[in-house]
């Protein structure tokens, strides 16, 4: 393993750059946490020091670079709504591609030469077979897709020209939480199906929707791999070992190689948490791709790397705790207490 590294995580307050950042501590490095707080939460950063700031802003990426000898950049710093990126693509291509070229414009200026950037298996598009492997053709079928996919070309021409050594690490569906309980999903607004069905099965909303029914699948929902967040964040740690040792540049899937469609993972819910799990079912959403399956037999081998906790039980379990203690905190803090879907005052 490389000494310690001084990292600025871009986007650390949010969901998965929180979970890095404690990792990150946690393993002997530095990090700074450089976030506009647009979507991730200023308590969620106890661990490092928290600067605010927007990719947007060279002039502040000049001075956060200046003041600070950074080892690595990691970026997760997108925004990653499918949904939202159809509706409106320009704030996608703003944040996720035109505020890249920044933070790269900074890396280079201030001679920091690695980044393990945040991709995503909406590269693929709709795939033509699953498992999935990194040599897969790549159709991204929604704008979000589109930005991983320009990202990623952007690293290796920006690479090419600036010597910049760069790992591109394609989740699949990140899930669970902190084992540890201290940090968890809090997307405002939520549109994620394992957070979403765990606050169906807590009462703090009525149900949960399932987008299409009539998907060409067993059981006509969309199927997608879930892989646990702190694996993601173990990944990261292995690729910034490995690129520190030299390693050429590259892109890794990270998954745990299971499918599980929409109706398995609201079953799941159910039978983790013990609770009825309301579902309704309507149309399809725009730029769902039917089946998304990592192959990760390349982060298995280059990285090293395997999911301690491929299990979605196990998953569901680690973010049905924070979502209790989500439930736990909102009672104490307006007296109430949540029986189903309703709200009742307590004492
Ligand atoms: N879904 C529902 N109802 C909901 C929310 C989601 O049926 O209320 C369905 C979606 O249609 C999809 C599946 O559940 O089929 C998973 O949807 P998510 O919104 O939880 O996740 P996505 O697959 O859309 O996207 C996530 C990340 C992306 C990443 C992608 C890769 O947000 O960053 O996984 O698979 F690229």
């Amino acid at each position: 393993m490389t000494g310690n590294m001084r990292v600025l995580v871009a986007g650390g307050a949010g969901f998965i750059g929180s979970h890095m950042t404690k990792m990150l501590r946690e393993t002997g490095h530095e990090a700074v946490v450089y976030d506009n707080l647009s979507h991730g939460h200023r308590d969620a950063v106890s661990q490092a020091q928290l600067v605010v700031g927007d990719l947007a802003d060279s002039r502040r990426l000049d001075s956060l670079f200046a003041a600070h000898r950074f080892d690595v950049v990691m970026h997760f710093a997108s925004f990653i709504e499918v949904g939202e990126s159809v509706s409106n693509p320009a704030k996608y291509y703003r944040n996720n591609l035109a505020n890249m070229a920044t933070l790269l414009a900074a890396m280079a200026q201030h001679g920091v030469a690695r980044i393990i950037f945040s991709s995503s298996a909406a590269v693929y598009g709709e795939p033509g077979c699953v498992p999935i492997r990194e040599c897969h053709p790549q159709q991204p079928v929604n704008p979000y897709g589109r930005t991983k996919h320009m990202a990623e070309k952007l690293l290796a021409d920006y690479g090419r020209v600036h010597g910049l050594g760069y790992t591109c690490l394609r989740y699949f569906n990140a899930a669970g939480s902190d084992p540890d309980g201290m940090l968890g999903e809090r997307h405002t607004p939520e549109t994620h199906l394992i957070p979403l069905a765990l606050q169906a099965a807590s009462g703090r909303r009525s149900c949960v929707t399932v987008f299409g029914t009539d998907y060409d699948t067993p059981d006509g929902t969309c199927i997608r791999d879930y892989v646990h967040v702190t694996d993601i964040c173990r990944a990261h740690l292995r690729a910034m070992d490995r690129l520190c040792a030299g390693a050429t540049s590259g892109a890794f899937n990270l998954g745990s190689e299971n499918g599980y469609s929409v109706r398995e993972v609201v079953q799941a819910v159910s039978r983790v948490t013990g609770r009825p799990v309301p579902v309704v079912e309507t149309g399809r959403r725009r730029g769902d791709a039917t089946r998304l399956v990592a192959d990760a037999r390349l982060a298995r081998s280059e990285l090293a790397w395997s999911p301690r906790y491929p299990d979605l039980d196990t998953m569901i379990a680690h973010a049905w705790a924070w979502e209790q203690k989500t439930v736990g905190a909102e009672s104490r803090r307006t007296g109430s207490v949540r029986v189903g879907g309703l709200v009742a005052a307590s004492g």
